[in-house]
């Protein structure tokens, strides 16, 4: 008796990042290659699925797609069937579903595609997730591909802007993506040796930036700041760019750099210049690191479905790929806290965050390093 080929949905939802053509491409060629599964691409995200826009993704389709930034399928993130224009199409969604004769889907998103993955997976949908962003906010995994990328952007950036700052003896602020969450500017600010971060986790006080930036002036004649979108003084408000109604995604980020400028202009007596990276950190060939964790993630991802794991997010936990629930990661945010190593460490070099309490909740993180016996 011949037995049923696998059929297979692929979608990307959400902002894009690099890697999503390596991880499209794992999961496909893995999927083929090791259960002769058929593969049909969902375009546009969910968006894809509400306004039926399908189409098979052959062998060839996944070749020379590795070191390929964007997703050959597209990727919308205002999309949602549960509130489409103020309507719940999920029910449509779910019928079309049904009538592709599909028996797993993959879902290569962020916080909110695999929120809604996990919507439908409570509808009957065998969702497998894979985990992807540059905000690096996603729980239940330590990483997500597309940030590695993001942080070689925003570190090149901050070499750039330390030589013309030098030049010129000027304050240069960078401000980066990243929403609520402050893991780009947190690790492209060590990387690149910025003198001030500034995360949405620990509000700032503007004061305390002054000063540091003021000191740096002094000491070495310019000043270096990385602000995140997400960032605010304490007491203050988010910077926000635009609001968009019935999106999975109502409120976009971002204009701080230039608050922070004004901000900094009423307290020192210095040249001061914004920088506002924006969609450059999504865009682009994926770092080496990406593409292999792409891959990983995807490969796993795939013997994940050929198992019937669904309901299921692959994620990186203490260095090892392995899966948790699409309810576990649904509806929440990863941020970066105190016990973050990359927080001790910037913190031990004296980079400011203009925040003192934080600086005071250094004393207690090295009290409870235990001494070391070897
Ligand atoms: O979630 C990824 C991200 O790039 C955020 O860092 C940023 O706030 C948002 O998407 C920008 O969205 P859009 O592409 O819709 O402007």
């Amino acid at each position: 008796m011949k037995t049923k080929t696998l059929r297979i949905g692929i979608l990307t939802g959400g902002g894009d990042c690099s890697g999503l053509n390596a991880a499209i491409r794992a999961v496909a060629k893995s999927l083929m290659l090791n259960c002769s599964a058929e593969i049909i691409g969902i375009n546009d995200g969910f968006l894809g699925l509400i306004e039926q826009r399908t189409r098979v993704i052959s062998y060839a389709d996944c070749s020379g797609i590795l070191s390929l930034g964007g997703t050959i399928l597209g990727t919308n993130n205002s999309a949602n069937p549960f509130n489409y224009f103020g309507e719940d199409v999920s029910e449509k969604v779910m019928d079309y579903y049904v009538s592709l004769g599909l028996d797993g889907l993959v879902v290569i998103g962020g916080d909110g595609s695999l929120s809604i993955a996990h919507e439908m997976s409570k509808l009957g949908m065998n969702i497998v997730g894979i985990p992807k962003t540059i905000d690096n906010d996603l729980m239940g995994t330590d990483r997500t591909f597309g940030f590695d990328t993001a942080v070689s952007i925003v570190t090149d950036a901050i070499d750039r802007l330390r030589t013309t700052g030098q030049s010129h003896k000027r304050v240069m602020i960078l401000e980066t993506m990243g929403r609520y969450a402050g893991w780009i500017a947190l690790h492209a600010g060590i990387a690149g040796g910025a003198d001030v971060i500034l995360v949405p986790e620990f509000a700032y006080d503007i004061d305390e930036v002054a000063k540091a930036c003021q000191l740096r002036m002094g000491e070495q004649h310019y000043s270096l700041v990385v602000v995140a979108e997400g960032a605010k003084q304490v007491g203050g408000e988010f910077t926000i760019r635009e609001t968009k109604e019935f999106s999975t995604d109502p409120i976009r980020l971002g204009g701080i750099a230039n608050v922070l400028k004004m901000q900094l202009e009423e307290k020192m007596d210095a040249e001061i210049r914004a920088t506002t990276l924006g969609h450059i950190q999504r865009g682009g060939s994926p770092t080496a690191f990406d593409r292999i964790f792409a891959t990983n993630l995807g490969t796993y991802a795939a013997s994940l479905v050929a198992n019937k794991h669904f309901g299921s997010v692959v994620v990186l936990k203490n260095n090892q790929v392995c899966s948790t629930s699409l309810k576990y990661v649904a509806n929440k945010s990863r941020l970066v806290t105190l016990q973050d190593p990359a927080l001790a460490s910037a913190l031990s070099l004296g980079i400011c965050f203009g925040n003192t309490e934080l600086e005071a909740g250094l004393h207690s993180l090295n009290q409870a390093i235990p001494n070391s016996t070897d």
